[in-house]
């Protein structure tokens, strides 16, 4: 598929389908829309009737022109209200149109939306990337793809003409999107440590970043026992994911992104009981997906920033050789952990990965996680949880999301709760009680964090759709990629 931005008059174009973004409760049509509804013999306007169509958000509609006219079908999407609009909203207006063009079997689609905020190149990299994301589909698993039949080929941005670079762009994100999203969809039998050591290789080899595997040898080495006690019952070896992209001349900044890998979460000797969802926890990796997800956007935008993408990657598993419940473990800051709860383990992954992260020197460490089931019952599937030492970082993951479409909520990083994980015999258990179940994740993180500027996004909810919605198709969503690029990108 191609996607172009093109000057073509709205009213010169021809082919299978013509996509037109309307804002609610403005869809009378006026000026080049009155001359094209003329043309096509009134066609729009008895849509709009006919539909009830009042413009809302993610609303569409879609109707058969007659045979001789320049266009098949004409659709109709939403936009929503007219003042402050999200230009998420055109991501989605994209994606709505996309997938009716798809299912009308279009060939060729013109879509004519009109620009956000007086930023053609953001509208731009929003609507090819609504477009990408709503259709890309994944067919590894299937010994035949599902739906056959005319693909759409050619997809024209009307009135964005000069928009190229926008389009490469949303191009580049969406490859990082797309790979997270399939990272998190396949199963723990292929994505394990090793396969995401290689798939970190493989992005240094092709965007030119530095890689680091540390093995377990290695990490026994800088003294990571709250990583390694997780990894010991697995029968596949733990990798420790170290890239790093610098850029040419001084950086601006340096930022770490840490991801949380568990490629499975069986919860160790603390099963996960029927009913808790243990056989979706291959998607336990969303936070290294993630990561990786935005190196291999980083690689290809080169930004003037120094970043280093980690990942502590393990299955967490149940054998003769499991952590038991009550055992002791020993961070690489020397800080001792009484592991009261096994199915707590993404946590002990990233205290070390912390802990190597603050080592580097640099000015703010992110890290992703698909943390805790409390965050879930407390923001839902839409939304990520969001705790931060730093005002400032705060506010920059904040400003990154909104314009990537991406709904972070601020948690408090409530010290008191840090109570609940007091231990007799250690310097902290692993698990509180279970009120406020995210809150203490977010507090036991940061024990292993000093005093570098850091941020905590818990995405257990938000890594996974249900069902389709917008430009996510249910399944993996690849959430925190475009968050994440739009972060490095961002002013200190
Ligand atoms: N990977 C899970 C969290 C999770 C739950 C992710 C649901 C996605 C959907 C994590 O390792 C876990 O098991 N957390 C426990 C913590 C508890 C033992 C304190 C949880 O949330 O129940
Ligand atoms: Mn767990
Ligand atoms: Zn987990």
């Amino acid at each position: 598929m191609e996607i172009r931005a093109t000057d073509t008059p709205l009213l010169d174009w021809t082919g299978d389908g013509l996509a037109i973004g309307l804002f609610e409760d403005a869809v009378e049509l006026a000026g080049n829309l009155a001359t094209l509804d003329e043309r096509l013999a009134g066609v729009l306007q008895e849509l709009i009737a006919e539909t009830e169509f009042k413009g809302k958000e993610g609303s569409s509609a879609v109707t058969r022109v007659g045979p001789g006219s320049p266009v098949r079908k004409v659709m109709l999407v939403g936009l929503g209200k007219p003042d402050s609009p999200k230009l998420d909203n055109w991501r989605r207006a994209a994606a709505v149109v996309a997938r009716s063009a798809k299912k009308e079997k279009c060939k060729t689609l013109g879509i004519s939306l009109p620009v956000w905020d007086h930023e053609p190149f953001k509208t731009t990299q929003a609507i090819a990337e609504g477009i990408q994301l709503a259709l890309f589909q994944d067919n590894r698993f299937k010994s035949e793809p599902e739906d056959k039949g005319p693909v759409l080929e050619q997809v024209d941005l009307l009135g964005l003409g000069g928009q190229e670079e926008a389009i490469v762009r949303a191009q580049q994100i969406a490859t990082g999107v797309i790979l997270a999203r399939e990272l998190v969809a396949a199963p723990a039998n292929e994505v394990t440590p090793i396969s995401m050591a290689e798939t970190a290789q493989a992005i240094a080899s092709e965007h030119g970043l530095q890689v680091e595997i540390l093995e377990r040898e290695d990490c026994e080495r800088l003294g990571m026992g709250a990583f390694l006690g997780v990894a010991q019952a697995s029968d596949l070896p733990p990798k420790f994911i170290h890239l790093t992209y610098k850029p040419d001349g001084t950086p601006r900044r340096k930022l770490a992104i840490i991801g949380k890998g568990v490629t499975f979460d069986s919860g160790g000797l603390n099963i996960k009981g029927v009913g808790s969802g243990i056989e979706t926890m291959k998607m336990d990796m969303g936070g290294a997906a993630a990561t990786l997800g935005a190196a291999k956007v980083i690689g290809q935008l080169q930004p003037d920033v120094e970043v280093h993408f980690i990942s502590a990657v393990t299955e967490n598993m149940i054998s003769g050789h499991a952590i038991h419940p009550g055992d002791i473990l020993k961070a690489s800051n020397g800080k001792t952990i009484e592991v009261n709860n096994t199915d707590a383990e993404g946590r002990l992954t990233l205290a070390d990965a912390l802990v190597f992260a603050e080592k580097l020197g640099v000015d703010a460490i992110v890290d992703l996680a698909t943390l805790t089931g409390a965050c879930v019952i407390a923001l839902g599937d839409e939304i990520a949880g969001l705790w931060s030492t730093d005002d400032a970082v705060a506010a920059q993951l904040t400003q990154a999301a909104e314009i990537a479409g991406e709904k972070l909520w601020r948690m408090p990083l409530e010290e008191k709760y840090f109570e609940g994980m007091k231990s007799q015999i250690a310097d902290m258990k692993n698990t509180g009680p279970r009120p406020g179940g995210s809150i203490t994740a977010a507090v036991f993180l940061k024990q292993f964090v000093k005093e570098t500027p850091w941020a905590h996004l818990d995405i257990a909810g938000t890594v996974w759709a249900e069902k389709e919605n917008g430009y996510n198709s249910a399944g993996a969503t690849g959430f925190g990629v475009r968050t994440l690029v739009n972060w490095v990108f961002g002013e200190s």
